[in-house]
C-alpha cells in the first residue's frame, strides 16, 4: 500500500486538529479569578517585577480587588507605563511604583527599609520577578546573576519582610517557580557562581525554580504559626508579550498555537492569584501550586527537608543576612 498520498489526505489534518482541540478542552478547568468575589479593600500587596506579563496581570487584578499594590520594579520608565495603565483600567488610585532590583542585594534592603518606613502593614507578597536566559555573569557583589535576581534577591526581600507580615497577619508570601524546576539542581556554590561556566542558559534558570520552592517550603516551616502562609506556584508555560512587537500573521499564528498549548500572561496569573487570594488557599502553606491551581507534589529534590536548610544557610550567608542589622 502506498502511504505517502495516504499522509497526504486532508483527513489527517483534520484528525490532528481535533485531537489538539480535545486535549485543550480536556485541560483540567482551574480556579478563575473572575468567579471570586474576594475584596482587597484596606490591604496592601507587593508584585516584583509587576510592568510586564505575570506580574502585570497579577497587579492589575490585585488592583481590581481595591488592594494598594505598590509595583516593584527595575525600570522607572517602564514601570510607570503599567502603573499608569493599570490605574486607568481599574480606577484604582492606590497603585504605588517603587525601584527594585532583585539581582542587588543593596536595592533589595535599601526597597524593604522605604517599605518598612512607609507601611504600616503588609498583606501580600509576590515573588515574581525573574530572569532567564541570562549569560553565566557576575554582580558587582559577588553572586552570580540569575541565582541573585531568581533565588537570592527574593530570599532576602521576603526575610526583610517578614517581620511586617506578621503583624500584619494573616498574609501571604508567593513565590513564582516554574515546572521547569523538576530539571534543577542544588549546588551551593551555584550562588556564587562555581560550576556554571559553560552550561545552557536555560540550567541556571532551572537550578533557581528549584531553589524557590524550596526556600518558600523552608520559610513555611521557620514561620509555622505565625500566621504568615509561604507557597510556591507553577504559572505554566506562558506567551509573552514579546510577540506584541511581531507582525499580524505571526502574531496570529503564535496565538493560535498558543491556544493549543500556552497560556497568556493572564492565564498565568492564575496560580499565584489563587494562592494570594482565594478563600481555597486561606492557611495553605509549605505547598506548591501547579499551574491549574491544583496542590500538586514538586520533584523528589524540592522536597529534601536537609538541603533545604543546607540552601537557606548559604542564602542567608551570600546575602549578608546573619550579619546584617536595620540602621
Ligand atoms: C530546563 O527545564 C526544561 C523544562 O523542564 C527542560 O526542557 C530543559 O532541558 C532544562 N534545561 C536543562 C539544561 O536542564
Amino acid at each position: 500500500m502506498e502511504l505517502l498520498p495516504l499522509l497526504n489526505h486532508p483527513g489527517w489534518f483534520c484528525c490532528c486538529l481535533g485531537l489538539a482541540l480535545i486535549l485543550r478542552l480536556q485541560r483540567r478547568k482551574s480556579w478563575d479569578p473572575r468567579n471570586c468575589h474576594v475584596s482587597l479593600a484596606g490591604k496592601t500587596a507587593i508584585v516584583t517585577g509587576a510592568n510586564t506579563g505575570i506580574g502585570k496581570c497579577v497587579a492589575m487584578d490585585l488592583a481590581r480587588r481595591k488592594a494598594r499594590v505598590i509595583l516593584a520594579c527595575r525600570s522607572r520608565g517602564r514601570g510607570q507605563k503599567a502603573l499608569e495603565e493599570i490605574r486607568s483600567q481599574t480606577g484604582n488610585k492606590e497603585v504605588l511604583l517603587e525601584l527594585l532590583d532583585t539581582s542587588s542585594m543593596a536595592s533589595v534592603r535599601a526597597f524593604a527599609e522605604r517599605i518598612l518606613q512607609q507601611e504600616k502593614h503588609l498583606d501580600i507578597l509576590i515573588n515574581n520577578a525573574g530572569a532567564s536566559g541570562l549569560p553565566y555573569s557576575m554582580t558587582a557583589e559577588g553572586l552570580e546573576n540569575t541565582f541573585a535576581t531568581n533565588h537570592l534577591g527574593p530570599f532576602l526581600l521576603s526575610n526583610l519582610l517578614t517581620g511586617l507580615m506578621s503583624k500584619s497577619a494573616p498574609s501571604r508570601i508567593v513565590f513564582v517557580s516554574s515546572f521547569n524546576h523538576k530539571k534543577g539542581e542544588i549546588h551551593l556554590g551555584h550562588l556564587r557562581g562555581q560550576n556554571i561556566q559553560g552550561v545552557r542558559p536555560d540550567y541556571p534558570y532551572n537550578c533557581s525554580k528549584l531553589m524557590n520552592i524550596m526556600c518558600a517550603n523552608e520559610m513555611a516551616r521557620r514561620l509555622h504559626g505565625s500566621g504568615v502562609t509561604v507557597t510556591s506556584v507553577d504559572p505554566g508555560i506562558v506567551v509573552t508579550e514579546a510577540i506584541r512587537n511581531y507582525g499580524i500573521f505571526i502574531r496570529l499564528i503564535f496565538n493560535l498555537i498558543g491556544f493549543f498549548f500556552f497560556r497568556t500572561p493572564q492565564q498565568g496569573a492564575v496560580s499565584s492569584l489563587f494562592c494570594a487570594v482565594s478563600e481555597e488557599a486561606e492557611g495553605l502553606t509549605g505547598k506548591y501550586i501547579d499551574c491549574d491551581c491544583q496542590l500538586v507534589l514538586p520533584s523528589a529534590g524540592a522536597q529534601d527537608r536537609p538541603v533545604s536548610r543546607k540552601l537557606w544557610e548559604a542564602s542567608e550567608e551570600a546575602v549578608g543576612l546573619a550579619t546584617y542589622s536595620p540602621k
